[in-house]
């Protein structure tokens, strides 16, 4: 894994953007598979400025995220489908159709997962956008998940219930179940971007990197892909110095 340590977030997103804006600049078919949470929101809002002073354009490039909310509908402000219309789709020229998430209201949760890896495997991703867990999960993929999964439901880990519940009003909101991106589909796209940023991500940091390869640790995985770069602040990256 190569990884980049810089400064501060803003430094992380510029960077993230740089590597982003290669892959849609060289390719305006570009599959892009995206994140949510708050560590891509300056990455997104780099796209956003750069698409209206630029033009760069996303009408031919396709999506896919990596994770939605059981239960949530795609215009209720807490599912990640809302997130990703508000903070990117809506803003630049990509085709919503071509946007792709998985349906937090499927009432056939099984159908709903083998949709989506369905549509996966035909969509194989240029570039995947990653942020962490505090946990060291990627996605919804909670620590204990087979690094050969495919699209799966999970019950979100307590501690991920709390690190999330900052976006909702009480703690009680928070979903408790979710669809998640399998750790073998992240694996698949051929460049993949993990940004980490905030003192609360160091010890995932430092065991993705300085651990073991091990599915008690899902980013771990990554270290046995073929092109992956972290790119962290200095306070995610401050136990990797010795
Ligand atoms: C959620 C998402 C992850 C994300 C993580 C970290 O659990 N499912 O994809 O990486 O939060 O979020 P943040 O970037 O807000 O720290």
């Amino acid at each position: 894994m190569k990884i980049i340590i810089v400064k501060d977030y803003e430094k992380v997103s510029d960077k993230a953007f740089e590597i982003m804006k290669e892959v849609v600049s060289g390719n305006p078919e570009a599959v892009l598979g995206l994140a949510t949470g708050t560590t891509p929101l300056g990455l997104y809002a780099r796209m956003i400025a750069d698409h209206e002073e630029n033009g760069t354009s996303y009408a031919r490039v396709k999506a896919a995220n990596l994770d939605e909310y059981a239960g949530v509908g795609k215009d209720n402000p807490n599912s990640y489908a809302y997130f990703m219309r508000k903070n990117l789709f809506d803003k630049i020229d990509i085709k919503l159709e071509n946007a792709h998430i998985e349906n937090g209201m499927a009432l056939n949760a099984d159908a709903e997962c083998k949709r989506y890896a369905e549509l996966l495997a035909n969509m194989p991703r240029d570039i995947q956008v990653l942020g962490i867990g505090s946990n060291g999960h990627i996605a919804f993929n909670e620590p204990g998940t087979p690094f050969d999964s495919v699209t799966h439901t999970v019950e979100l880990a307590e501690s991920t219930v709390r690190d999330n519940a900052r976006l909702f009003d009480r703690i009680e909101d928070v979903p408790r179940k979710a669809f998640t991106m399998g750790l073998s589909e992240i694996m698949q796209a051929k460049k993949i971007l993990i940004l980490a940023t905030g003192a609360n991500k160091a010890d995932a940091v430092y065991g993705m990197i300085r651990g073991e390869v091990t599915e008690q640790l899902p980013a771990s995985v990554l270290r046995k892909h073929p092109d992956c770069v972290l790119i962290c602040d200095e306070a995610a990256g401050s136990r990797l110095k010795n």
